[in-house]
């Protein structure tokens, strides 16, 4: 059997060892020849890649490992690059998310201004993989989880139309998680799902198990009264602020209650509530530099010092399986149904054919194949219909440099009241990214 090569960029990402634990997990079916990480953080990703190495002497030796900041070295000869780079890092999701806050606005890394702030950073960074890889490996493809992934696949869509990145999400498949649990299935992949939307904003119109049979009713029953919550052991319930995310499904699910939502469209739909329980202080990125960063560094530094990582606390995740399956399913064209953000060209009927939706596919060796989800009713299509223009504006904003089409953006994002406010947040946001954004006029 062919073995592949692959390159994850954002070498030094807090997922990498996920990744590289679920490519060993899966070596019988999918074998490897070399895993390259690539940064532009030599520093950051030393610490991973050399826990990564000792990993994989001890549990792979046939896997090659190499880390390099050298674009040409690290993109060359390889089928897959798995991207996950977070341009600015913590201390700019940090200003992301305490900017808008401080302007009594959803202060969040992909949705709102935060999230717009975000994706003007990461255009230029994802392109910039986007053209290496067609460089030095005009062949692979690219498996993209950098946010704001919506974001990031306009600007893929309207400026390298003809690369093969694919844009993928990990929230359905962490909230299918939680419903297979609820349902007392053993995974998510026991059901099929429909589901239409954009990157962080849809909903699930039918669940079914695998013989053809609807779940959706237990299921709308189970979220119309509890959210997401299952019996509080998962993972995310572990930790306070999804936990209430999750639970916050509930109100966001009453407004249609034939269907069950992404947990994100609370930000949209009760901003007001979520800004009265933010800590303007202490945000998300606050909590997960103290936790999953410094986990993860820690961890990394404890392989390194020890010499082996016999007794590591690093895991496997369901982020990690799906990126892995849709390498699997492009390289063995196994035809899986998969969520893909994708140019929509007709699948919803009744909304624009260039927006990016997120909908299912038939994921095989020329990439995804969408299928048709008909007509969408007025109140998601009038939703999705404001946040595709946020989205498509931030993107003429980057390409042109626009100042005036970047305001418009934030004044039309639903979670910001006025374009007073939304000026307000621009002028700190322009401080705040001198160093990366493209300077607006
Ligand atoms: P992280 O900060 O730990 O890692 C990101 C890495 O990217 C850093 O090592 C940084 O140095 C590197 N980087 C930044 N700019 C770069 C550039 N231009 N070129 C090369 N490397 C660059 O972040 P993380 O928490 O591990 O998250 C990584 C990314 O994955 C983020 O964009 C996050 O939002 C995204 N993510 C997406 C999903 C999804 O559902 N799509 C799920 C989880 C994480
Ligand atoms: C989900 C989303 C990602 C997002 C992540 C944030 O997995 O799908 O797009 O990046 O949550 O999680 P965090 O733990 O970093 O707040
Ligand atoms: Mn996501």
């Amino acid at each position: 059997m062919k073995k592949f090569n692959i390159t994850v960029a954002g070498g030094g990402s807090t997922f990498t060892p996920g990744i590289i634990l679920m490519l060993l997990d899966y070596l019988d079916e999918f074998p490897i020849d070399t895993i390259k990480l690539y940064d532009n953080d030599g520093e950051r990703q030393k610490t991973i890649a050399d826990a990564c190495e000792i990993l994989l002497k001890e549990r792979a030796p046939e896997v090659s490992l190499l880390a390099s900041t050298n674009p040409e070295e690290a993109f060359t000869n390889v089928d897959f690059v798995m991207a996950h780079i977070r341009v600015g890092k913590y201390a700019m999701r940090e200003q992301d998310e305490k900017i808008p806050l401080k302007h009594g606005v959803v202060g969040q890394e992909t949705c709102g201004p935060g999230g717009i702030a975000y994706g003007m950073r990461s255009i230029p960074g994802v392109l910039e993989l986007v053209d290496y890889m067609e460089k030095y490996s005009p062949e692979a493809w690219m498996l993209n989880y950098s946010n704001p992934a919506a974001i990031v696949a306009e600007a893929t869509r309207k400026l390298r139309p003809n690369s093969k990145i694919l844009n993928i999400c990990d929230m359905p498949i962490g909230i299918e998680e939680l419903i297979a649990k609820n349902l007392g299935l053993s995974s998510r992949k026991e059901m099929e799902v429909d589901y239409y939307g954009l990157n962080h904003f849809g909903w699930w119109t039918d669940i079914r198990d695998k013989q053809g049979n609807s779940l959706m009713s237990k299921v709308t029953e189970h979220v119309s009264q509890h959210g997401y919550a299952t019996d509080g052991t998962s993972e995310l319930e572990q930790q306070e602020s999804w936990n209430s995310t999750l639970k916050k499904a509930r109100d966001v699910q009453v407004l249609d209650p034939a269907t069950v939502p992404n947990t994100y469209l609370k930000y949209y739909l009760y901003p007001d509530y979520e800004v009265a329980h933010s800590n303007k202080e202490y945000t998300r990125a606050n909590e997960v530099m103290a936790g999953r960063e410094k986990f993860i560094f820690e961890e990394c530094q404890a392989i390194i010092e020890n010499g082996t990582a016999e007794e590591t606390k690093l895991t496997i995740d369901e982020h990690a399986s799906y990126i892995v399956d849709l390498a699997k399913a492009i390289a063995f064209n196994t035809k899986e149904r998969m969520l893909m953000i994708v140019e929509n060209n007709g699948a919803i009927i009744n909304f624009d054919p260039t927006a990016m939706v997120e909908v299912p596919c038939i994921v095989g060796s020329k990439g995804p194949e969408k299928l048709v989800v008909g007509e969408i009713p007025r109140f998601q299509k009038s939703l999705m219909e404001q946040q595709v223009g946020v989205e498509k504006l931030v993107v003429e904003a980057f390409e042109e440099g626009s100042y005036q089409k970047l305001w418009q953006a934030i004044t039309l994002s639903k979670t910001v009241p006025s374009a007073k406010v939304a000026k307000d947040i621009l002028d700190d946001l322009i401080e705040a990214n001198k160093a990366f954004w493209p300077e607006l006029k």
